[in-house]
């Protein structure tokens, strides 16, 4: 590590996820929007994040919550306009927060102008070659160009009908029909982005979060994908595609946008721009393999997210993160939720928290065992611990600072996720950790969420009445509230030295266990989960029995839950030791 420079700004940060649609309603149509951001900044600085990231916000026909982009340069005038976004970006600024986009690559929306005029310009134009448009198969081309699956159900390729009513040609969409994938062997497409990303900067973004970048190259030719074992989830068979999942564009991609970024900074002196990747992944050597001074600057690291309640798995997250980083520099980002995954107190409250270790989409999504959310909330205060000192940014998701819960039991009714309809309502998709936030206990206003108007619409997805107690201006004044346990975890964060990685360290069991003749740390039943960075000594037990803290780490500078016994450490709770403070 070069000592000389200072760290890029994003190196250590905290980035706040927002869901844009449903953080905060300026207008009351319940439906979150810029403007109402904007009024809630002043939350997230004294929360103490260092930037946030937006959804796509841009406009559409939001088939998939905006992530099916009609116009990549403007606003969606449910959330507001450029103006908002103006005003946004400038209060923002006041209060030192840097914002990121959130870019869409792979696909775009049916309404996007590009797919628009490529079906007016009709087969063989060079304006369809900005997707992939393929004759279909069988004498009258009724059958689709090949086998591949989408992602959310049902077939990758959906027929076109002519301007003469007759069937044309074929079209891809990895994800749902509305979202058109974009064939990014094609120049014009590359350079459409290249503009998009600077037109972004140039109004202020600090950078972007990457869509799906993983699935952006295809196998030329387009082959059949290999069959699938019987049985296998809608929404795990695109996974399995290798015509579509982690190919050599993927790397191409990422080089163009650096280079672009690159440029950008050298003709803005004191622009520091940041690229992450959303680059799920079979193996981390893959995902890490994107990150370096040619391609990413740095990549979502899942992992934290993936683990069930297991010691030994974020012991090997811990790990691996760390080895990642001697192996290239590369640096990695932690997350605990995010728009597409149950949120962690549900998840870690199933009644064995024990999911399968190996990544699917559908983990996160689908699981239906019994929630104990007391349990949950408990271990998602000691997660918050665990996560809290590892260096490399950290990515929060709206709402996770009050534990909310995954709404679990969201009227069939209400469902908007493509998931629901595209798996033919056999899974419930995303909605779940959707739900928009509670501000207040006044369910007259959404419980704050459309404060400031009158008689507010009803909010787009319902808000479960046990969140008034849940709501931020019901634990802002609580100490012992996730929202002040957050706030403690980010303020020490924030006086943490910028050591760049972390020590395990491997605890004797029990106190006449210290010659420690077994390797505890690899030891699967070892419910101990401890490091040391800079003088800060992290130890989480997530087993069920208490634990006997070393005498030797200082004191306790935080706790993730009641320790009334001195020097024991309860279950499912974790604390920061140290040196005591002055
Ligand atoms: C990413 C997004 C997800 C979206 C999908 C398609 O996985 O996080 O929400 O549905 O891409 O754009
Ligand atoms: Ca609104």
């Amino acid at each position: 590590m070069n000592t000389t420079h200072p760290l890029p700004w994003w190196s250590n940060a905290v980035v706040y996820q927002l869901y844009v649609r449903s953080f905060a309603d300026a207008n009351g149509d319940g439906i979150g929007d810029l403007d109402g951001i904007t009024n809630r900044l002043q939350y997230l600085a004294d929360l103490g994040i260092d930037a946030i990231w937006l959804n796509p916000c841009y406009p559409s026909p939001q088939k998939d919550h905006g992530y099916d982009v009609a116009d990549y340069l403007n606003i969606e005038p449910e959330y507001g306009d450029l103006a908002a976004y103006d005003r946004l970006i400038a209060e923002a600024t006041r209060l030192n927060i840097r914002v990121l986009m959130d870019i869409v690559p792979n696909h775009c929306s049916t309404e996007n102008d590009w797919f628009k005029r490529a079906l007016a310009a009709g087969a063989g134009s060079e304006l369809r070659e900005w997707f992939y448009f393929r004759d279909g198969k069988g004498d009258d081309g009724s059958l689709p160009p090949n086998n591949w699956q989408a992602w959310f159900g049902g077939s990758a390729w959906n027929r076109t009908t002519n301007p003469d009513g007759t069937p044309g040609q074929w079209y891809l969409a990895m994800f749902t029909p509305d979202q058109p994938d974009l064939n990014w062997n094609h120049e014009p497409v590359r350079l459409a982005f290249d503009n998009i990303l600077r037109f972004w900067w140039d109004r202020g973004a600090a950078g972007f979060r990457i869509d799906a970048p993983a699935v952006v190259g295809k196998t030329p030719g387009l082959p059949d994908a290999p069959p699938v074992p019987e049985g296998t989830l809608v929404t795990d068979i695109a996974v399995q595609n290798p015509h579509v999942y982690h190919r050599p564009e993927v790397h191409e991609l990422f080089v163009r946008w650096r280079s672009v970024a690159d440029a950008y900074e050298a003709e803005h002196p004191g622009r520091d721009i940041v690229l992450i990747g959303e680059t799920f992944g079979p193996s981390l050597d893959i995902i890490a393999s994107y990150v370096n001074e040619r391609e990413l600057h740095t990549t979502f690291f899942f992992t934290l997210l993936l683990n069930n309640w297991e010691a030994h798995r974020w012991r090997q997250a811990i790990q691996d993160g760390g080895n990642t980083l001697a192996k290239g520099g590369t640096s990695l980002a932690w997350t605990l939720n995010n728009h597409d995954a149950q949120r962690n107190v549900s998840r870690l409250g199933h009644s064995d928290a024990h999911l399968p270790s190996s990544f699917t989409f559908n983990n996160l999504i689908n699981s239906h065992e019994p929630v104990d959310v007391e349990v949950g909330t408990r271990r998602a205060r000691a997660s918050m611990l665990i996560q809290g000192a590892l260096p490399g940014p950290l990515f929060l998701y709206f709402g996770e600072e009050l534990g909310l819960p995954e709404v679990l039991d969201l009227p069939e009714w209400a469902l908007q996720d493509p998931i629901w309809e595209r798996s033919g309502r056999t899974e419930r998709g995303r909605d779940g950790c959707r739900v928009p936030m509670p501000w207040t206990s006044d369910a007259s206003t959404n419980y704050g969420f459309s404060d400031g108007t009158d008689a507010p619409q009803q909010p787009w997805l319902p808000q479960p009445a046990q969140w008034s107690e849940l709501a931020a201006d019901q634990q802002t004044n609580d100490p012992n509230s996730m929202l002040s346990l957050y706030r403690d975890v980010l303020a020490a964060r924030r006086a943490m030295s910028t050591q760049p990685w972390v020590d395990m360290l491997d605890l004797p069991q029990s106190p006449d266990d210290t010659d420690q003749a077994t390797d505890n740390q690899a030891n699967e039943d070892n419910p101990i989960v401890a490091y040391k960075r800079g003088n800060t000594t992290v130890i989480a037990n997530l087993g069920s029995e208490p634990f006997v803290l070393p005498t030797d780490c200082g004191e306790i500078i935080l706790a993730s839950g009641h320790c009334p016994e001195p020097g024991i450490l309860p279950s499912d709770t974790a604390v920061w030791l140290g040196p005591a403070r002055q």
